[in-house]
């Protein structure tokens, strides 16, 4: 058993369980890729199967741990997050499966693990790529024998936990590496569910703005705030290294910032106005390259004019978007490939849009 020395410290549950969310929350999505997970997760969720989340950095890792606790039978029993990579190597034995009096120096009385009070619930292992290899030999034991053992503890105490984790790493690559246990990695992946990327669904970025500016502007007292169409025209065509959370958070930002009863393009975060991330055709060659074919809308006001002076202020989330697909339409004379690919969507998407706003290629 390893013996660690640390100070003496308040040991009791010091642990990043502050500033959690509430433990309800909706999560939003209506692209066929969120909308399969959505599926997948209410049937794994009446299971007891051990579930994998991989995803990028606030893809919805957590939300969909959460969501899956709570559409289980154990939903009246604990969710019990732990951020594996934020605890420290000394301590994550002690804090996982608990210990005994005199387990270790400051070790003064009995005391359960994380694994232990989250008996009868869901225990949320959060960047399980991280975990120390000595580590996941224990895990993977209780796991398999649904048991614990405290650190200084001869005898082993039952438990019924139910594991989900998530990594925002490559595990196949760690267990290659050395750096995983295969067993383990077999042990958690019964279930994987991969949470894509903001970009490469973007059919959801609309809705999840207008999710989030509810919410934040209800927040604010600020009821009733929209988006100038710039500023719609801005996160529809951002890249999203952040995502989810990136959107909500510049969001927040812009209702924070916001004067007017409109989000201006200026309100949000300078990220999201870097010309590097602009593709070419905004901007100066805006109405030159435009196809006879399709006629179009004066080009967007820019984003310091005044909301009031430009006609399209009072455009919803999806006529910014009939008119942007129309626009990278006819700067790709019609060819759908191209388009879709600059619209950062799938050919399929494009066309479904295309009936929906009932538009048709120049040439057809
Ligand atoms: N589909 C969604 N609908 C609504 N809110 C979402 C959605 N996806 C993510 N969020 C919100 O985005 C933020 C990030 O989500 P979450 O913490 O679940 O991401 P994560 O994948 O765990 O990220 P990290 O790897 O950085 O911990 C949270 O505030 C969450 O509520
Ligand atoms: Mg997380």
């Amino acid at each position: 058993m390893p013996v660690t020395t640390h100070p003496a410290r308040p040991i009791r549950r010091p642990r990043l369980l502050q500033d959690r969310p509430p433990l309800y929350q909706s999560i939003v999505g209506a692209s066929p890729k969120m909308q399969r997970i959505f599926r997948l997760v209410s049937k794994v969720a009446r299971t007891d199967s051990t579930v994998l989340l991989i995803g990028e950095s606030g893809t919805g890792k957590e939300l969909v741990a959460r969501s899956i606790h709570l559409q289980s039978r154990r939903s009246q029993g604990p969710f019990v997050p732990v951020n594996v990579g934020a605890l420290p190597e000394s301590l994550i034995e002690s804090e996982l499966f608990g210990s005994v009096r005199g387990a270790f120096t400051g070790a003064s009385g009995d005391r359960a693990g994380l694994v232990e009070e989250a008996d009868g619930g869901t225990l949320f292992l959060d960047e399980i790529g991280d975990m120390p290899i000595q580590t996941q030999v224990k895990l993977l034991r209780t796991l398999e024998n649904n048991e614990v053992r405290r650190l200084g503890d001869n005898a082993t105490r039952v438990v019924d936990v139910r594991v989900v984790a998530a990594t925002h790493r490559d595990l196949q690559r760690e267990v290659a590496a050395g750096r995983f246990r295969e067993d383990l990695y077999y042990r958690l992946n019964v279930v994987q569910i991969d949470l894509p990327p903001l970009r490469e669904r973007r059919e959801d970025i609309g809705l999840l703005a207008s999710f989030f500016l509810d919410r934040a502007s209800k927040q604010a007292e600020r009821d009733g705030l929209e988006f100038s169409p710039e500023a719609a025209a801005l996160l529809e065509r951002y890249d999203y290294p952040g995502n989810v959370r990136e959107l909500e958070n510049a969001i927040e930002h812009a209702v924070a910032v916001a004067e007017g009863p409109k989000i201006l393009a200026i309100d949000l975060p300078a990220v999201f106005r870097a010309p590097r991330l602009l593709p070419k055709e905004f901007g100066a060659r805006d109405t030159e390259d435009l196809s006879p074919a399709v006629s179009l809308p004066a080009p967007a006001a820019a984003p310091t004019a005044s909301p009031a002076s430009d006609p399209r202020a009072t455009w919803s989330l999806a006529e910014v978007e009939r008119e942007h697909i129309q626009r990278v339409l006819a700067l790709h004379r019609g060819n759908a490939t191209t388009a879709a690919r600059q619209l950062g969507i799938s050919r399929t998407t494009l066309w479904r849009k295309l009936r929906e706003y009932g538009l048709k290629r120049s040439g057809e």
